[in-house]
């Protein structure tokens, strides 16, 4: 049985049913019943919801897996601290292989999210289990293209002309369910995870624009229109800990580009990773349908 974690969110939507369709048996951690309900109804067979990470849920999660695919949900305050103890619990409970979804150049210690990251692949690869760390660059989503399909204006809360490789999760959870469905082929290996291309905002905009048949503008905006996208009609200062997260993205993806090559990818895949434009022309139906592009969480 493989242990799933944060199973309901960007990568879990599309991962799960993955794994089911190869004839994995799943336990899944998520923290809504809504959530597990849906799961369920996919044919998880066992869905915990909960806090995942105090030491007896972690005893409990891990409790005769074979596999772990452990994703940490976004922002989480105590990422370090629990991805730490998963490592450790995964020890304890003679777990066969542990798949960590870490982050492209998670030696980057300017962003809080990559420290963390960084802390728990090293203990990781210190731990004696077999292990796959992939590390995907920045998300191409559907929810961060919408202003450009519905207003013409791809927003980006960086500096334009910084450079930015991203990856289509579609062919980050391919990887993901080979390297659980496969292990013993990916143990100790750790894959950088990139589509082709360094985008500015631009090159972002150009792609939609072949998409959608209209010219598509750039427009840079603030931390805070930026958290607005994410959390709705917030004042940053009311969510200091989001605030803190978001402000220093902006910061350090205006300081440098945050480029990789798709090289490891593509031979994961035995075929080219999905541009930005094959992206956008994947989800634009859904916008043109009137679907919501919601994010995941
Ligand atoms: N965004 C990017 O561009 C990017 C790029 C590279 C790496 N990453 C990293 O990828 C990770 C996030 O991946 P993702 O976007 O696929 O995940 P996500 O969408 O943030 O995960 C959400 C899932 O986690 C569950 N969850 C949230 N809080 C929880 C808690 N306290 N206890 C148990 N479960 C909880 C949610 O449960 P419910 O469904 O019940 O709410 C939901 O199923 C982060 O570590 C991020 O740093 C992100």
């Amino acid at each position: 049985m493989l242990l799933i974690t944060s199973a309901n969110g960007n990568q879990g939507k599309l991962l799960v049913p993955k794994l089911l369709a190869a004839g994995a048996s799943l336990r899944c951690v998520v923290r809504s019943e809504s959530s597990a309900e849906s799961l369920r109804e996919l044919g998880v067979e066992q869905v915990l919801v909960d806090e995942l990470f105090d030491e007896e849920t972690l005893k409990t999660a891990l409790d005769g897996i074979d596999g772990v695919y452990y994703l940490n949900p976004t922002g989480h305050p105590a990422e370090r601290e629990v991805g730490l103890a998963i490592v450790e619990a995964a020890v304890r409970a003679n777990v066969d292989h542990f798949v960590f979804s870490s982050v492209l150049h998670s030696i980057s210690t300017g962003l809080f999210q990559h420290q963390y990251k960084r802390d728990v692949e090293e203990r990781l690869v210190a731990s004696g289990l077999k292990y796959t760390i992939l590390q995907p660059a920045n998300y191409m989503t559907a929810f961060e293209l919408l202003p450009a399909f519905r207003d013409g204006v791809y927003q980006q809360a960086w500096s334009l002309e910084r450079r930015m490789s991203m990856v289509d999760l579609d062919d980050v959870t391919d990887v993901a369910a080979e390297v659980l469905t496969h292990g013993a082929e990916h143990w100790g290996a750790t894959y950088e995870l990139c589509s082709a291309g360094w985008l500015t905002a631009q090159d972002v905009a150009d792609a939609v624009a072949l998409v959608v048949g209209d010219p598509v503008a750039v427009r840079e905006i603030t931390p805070e229109e930026w958290a607005k996208m994410w959390f709705g009609d917030v004042d940053l200062e009311l969510i200091p800990d989001e605030g803190r997260v978001l402000r220093q993205i902006c910061a350090f993806y205006s300081d440098h580009d945050h480029v990789g090559s798709p090289n490891v990818l593509r031979w994961l895949l035995k075929r080219e990773p999905s541009s930005i434009e094959d992206f956008a022309r994947k989800v634009f139906p859904a916008f043109r349908d009137g679907q919501v592009l919601e994010r995941a969480s």
